[in-house]
C-alpha cells in the first residue's frame, strides 16, 4: 500500500512533491548552489523530480517532503529522510529552505517531525545527517533537535571537512 506522507507542525505543511513544484523548486536549488554547479529547470523538471516522485510509488513511507509555510501557503523548500547512501540501517536526514525564509526555526520544526515520525511509525532505528563544518547553520539544527555528533571526515563531493551527527532510537525513546 502507498502510504500518504502528510504531516503537519505548528506552521509548516509537509506534504509530497509534484511536477508542478518544478519552478519552485528550481528557484531554491538555484539560490542555494554553488556558483560552479548550476541547476536548470530543464533538469529539474526531467531528471530531479522524477528520482524524488519515484520514492511515493515505493510507498514505504520514506523519501522527500516539500515544506509549505502555513500562513502564506508557500513553497519554501523541502526535506528529505530516506536511507543513507553507504548504510542501509541507518535513515539520513537532509533540509533545504529559500533564504528567506532562514532564521525562523523551520527547519528544526521540520526536522523535529521527521525524527518522531522516523522512530514511532517507520521503525527507523538511527538518524543520520551530515554537514560541512562551515555549514554553522544546518550543523546547529541538528544540534537543536537532538542528534549527536559521531565523526568528522572528508565529504567525497566537495573534498571538504563536513561532520556526522546521529541519533539512535535507544537514545530518542529515552
Ligand atoms: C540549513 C538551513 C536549512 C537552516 O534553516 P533554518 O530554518 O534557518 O534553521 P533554523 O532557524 O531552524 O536554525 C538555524 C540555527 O542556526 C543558527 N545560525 C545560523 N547561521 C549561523 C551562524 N552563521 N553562526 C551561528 N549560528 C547560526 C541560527 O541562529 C539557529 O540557531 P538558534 O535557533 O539557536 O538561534 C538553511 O540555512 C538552508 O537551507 N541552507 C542551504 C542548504 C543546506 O545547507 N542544507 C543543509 C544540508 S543537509
Amino acid at each position: 500500500m502507498v502510504q500518504d506522507i502528510l504531516l503537519e507542525t505548528e506552521r509548516l505543511i509537509l506534504r509530497r512533491l509534484t511536477i508542478a513544484d518544478a519552478e519552485s523548486v528550481y528557484a531554491i536549488r538555484l539560490e542555494i548552489a554553488k556558483s560552479s554547479d548550476l541547476p536548470t529547470l530543464d533538469d529539474t523538471r526531467n531528471r530531479w523530480l522524477p528520482f524524488i516522485l519515484s520514492y511515493y510509488q515505493e510507498g514505504h513511507g520514506f523519501g522527500y517532503w516539500a515544506a509549505i509555510e502555513k500562513v502564506t501557503n508557500e513553497f519554501i523548500g523541502w526535506f528529505y529522510f530516506r536511507s543513507a547512501p553507504n548504510k542501509a540501517t541507518d535513515t539520513a536526514i537532509g533540509y533545504f529552505l529559500k533564504r528567506s525564509a532562514w532564521g525562523k526555526g523551520y527547519a528544526t520544526e521540520g526536522v523535529r517531525a521527521l525524527i518522531v515520525k522516523g522512530f514511532t511509525e517507520l521503525r527507523v532505528k538511527r538518524v543520520v545527517a551530515t554537514a560541512l563544518t562551515r555549514n554553522i547553520a544546518s550543523i546547529r539544527v541538528m544540534e537543536k533537535v537532538g542528534l549527536r555528533f559521531e565523526k568528522l571526515f572528508t565529504d567525497d563531493a566537495t573534498g571538504r571537512e563536513a561532520l556526522r551527527y546521529c541519533l539512535l532510537r535507544e537514545d530518542f525513546d529515552a
